[in-house]
Parts: C-alpha cells; structure tokens; sequence
C-alpha cells in the first residue's frame, strides 16, 4: 500500500472501490461522438496522472484507432477470441456453449497485464470483442469471462476504467456495465439521439448506476444547447445528474479517427479536458498514482 496520510485515505478507499465513480461507461446513439470523448477523456486523465484503462465494448473496435494506434489497431486480438485465455479461465473454448463445467466467476485478476494493450500517454487498452450468441441467456465462456473482467477490474486495480460501447443500449441486455459506477450519456442535439440516451440513461438506473449524466457533443451555440434541453423532455424525460455542453470542433473530423491531433490545442480537447477535472477530482489522480 502506498503511504499517504490519514487526510487522504478516505479518498484512496473510494478510488480502491470504485466510489468515486471511476468506473465509467459510455453510451448513446451511433455517430454522436463516444468514441472521441472516450479516447480523449482517457488520455487527458493519463496525462494528469491518472492510471487510465480504456475499454472497447463495441464490436466495431475502433477504440484504438481513436487513441492513437492505428497501425497496430488490426493486429489486436479481442479478449473474446483469446481462445487459450478464455479456456485457462472458464474452462471452456470461445464458441464451444457450456457442454462441461463452465466458470462463470473466472478469476481475471491478471488480464490487464496479460492483453491490455499499451496505448498513447500511459492508458491501457482492453479490446473485448464480440460475444456470439445464439439466442437470449446464453452461458457461453466468453461472456462469462467478459462479465466477469468488467465487473471486477477496477475494484482490485483503483484505476480509472473508461468504457465505449457500441451505438444503442444493446449491451444492457448483455448487464456489461453492471457495477459501473457512472454512464456518460452522450448525444447531440438531434430528437434521435436523446431519443436513444433517455432510454439508455433508465436502462443505467435498472443496472444500478445511479450517477448518470448527459454531455451534449456538437454544439455551435446556445440555440443547439436549449434544442437538446428541450429534446429530454420530447423524449421521455431524465433526471440527469449533470449536463455538460461539448462544441462542435470542425478538427474532429478532419482529424479523425486519431485524437492525436485535437490534443494538440482544440475547442474540443479543452471542454473534455475541463469535464475530466469534474468528473475525476484532481485531489485523486496523484493518489491513484502512489497506490499503483
Ligand atoms: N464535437 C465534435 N465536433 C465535430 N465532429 C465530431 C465531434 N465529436 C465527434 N466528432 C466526429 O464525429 C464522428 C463520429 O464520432 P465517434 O466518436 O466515432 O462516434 P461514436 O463512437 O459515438 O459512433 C467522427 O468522425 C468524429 O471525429
Ligand atoms: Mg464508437
């Protein structure tokens, strides 16, 4: 254990246990902007000190093209297909269903340092891949293991674990982010997209994620920001915890899939970098660091 003093140590208990809301997943609509945000808002993390494992839940997995990889972005292989992994851990091959005696509380403790990826400024990358099913409930291994990684990392590691998901609330019915401390609920100003983030906001308070907040991407101005506002109401009403408003960045595009170049000096970077300082408190990241 690290030595920090007595002031402190409420602070490393919750960091230890998640309580500070480090574990944080990302949702909402396709295209709105949740891959940028993520990747940006580990990086800015890491570089203030922050012991960031970034996770891709989206079987699309461009996560890491977005922090930074791109070149070795392919050769990556998702945890879902690490064939010999999953077996060693669940005692089943991916694919192979739960014919003989399936783990379904895989000790995982070691996969971080075993398939996290190292990723620009420090942040680790965790690839999870897609879970084939066939049909509702299955018990196949790779989702026993996935579950079991998600739900367990941070509470042995005290690291910031940011997730990406794929468009939609699809990986609810899946429970990926059940023990996730907070969802960032990410739209832009359009009725769709707060269409799917109030839904995915109550299905966050169904999982037991009680910190749920809204980041507006994309906004040019104050009439985008109220015409979002307005959108909760149209579509079902939220009581988000926080609304936090992201400008439209014409360099995001332009630069895209890499964040690289938006860290440089943006609009973007800059709002993020100002939500990162809300969402983790500064008092926390040296801590997190001498727990490491
Ligand atoms: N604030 C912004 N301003 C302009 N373009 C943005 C902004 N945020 C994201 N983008 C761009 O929108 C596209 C979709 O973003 P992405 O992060 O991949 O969305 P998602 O992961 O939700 O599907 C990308 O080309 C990205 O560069
Ligand atoms: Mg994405």
């Amino acid at each position: 254990m690290c030595d920090v003093d007595e002031r402190h140590q409420h602070a490393v208990d919750a960091a230890i246990a998640g309580g500070e809301g480090l574990r944080t997943v990302v949702v909402g609509k396709g295209g709105v902007g949740k891959s940028t945000i993520t990747a940006l808002l580990a990086r800015i993390l890491a570089r203030r000190g922050a012991q960031v494992l970034a996770v891709d839940a989206d079987e699309q997995r461009n996560l890491a093209a977005t922090l930074g990889l791109a070149a070795a972005a392919a050769a990556i292989v998702p945890l879902a297909e690490q064939a010999d992994y999953v077996e060693e851990k669940t005692g089943a091959r991916p694919g192979e269903g739960s014919g003989g005696i399936l783990r379904l509380n895989p000790d995982v403790s070691d996969v971080v340092e075993r398939l996290g990826v190292p990723a620009p400024d420090g942040v680790r990358l965790l690839v999870m891949g897609t879970v084939r099913r066939a049909g509702s409930g299955c018990l196949c291994p790779e989702h026993s293991l996935l579950a079991a990684t998600v739900g367990g990392m941070s509470l042995r590691r005290g690291e910031v674990v940011l997730m990406d998901t794929h468009a939609g609330v699809e990986h609810f019915g899946r429970a990926l982010a059940r023990g996730f401390d907070r969802a960032l609920v990410v739209v832009d100003p359009t009725f769709n997209a707060m269409h799917v983030g109030v839904e995915a906001a109550r299905l966050s308070i169904d999982l037991g994620i009680h910190d749920v907040r809204l980041l507006v991407n994309r906004v040019r101005g104050p009439d985008d920001l109220c015409r979002a506002l307005d959108n909760i109401s149209r579509a079902g009403d939220f009581a988000f915890h926080s609304l936090h408003a992201l400008p439209y960045d014409e360099l995001a595009m332009a630069s895209e899939p890499a964040v690289d170049e938006l860290l440089r000096g943006s609009d973007l970077a800059g709002a993020v970098g100002a939500l990162a300082a809300e969402l983790v408190p500064a008092a926390t990241t040296p801590i997190l660091q001498a727990v490491r």
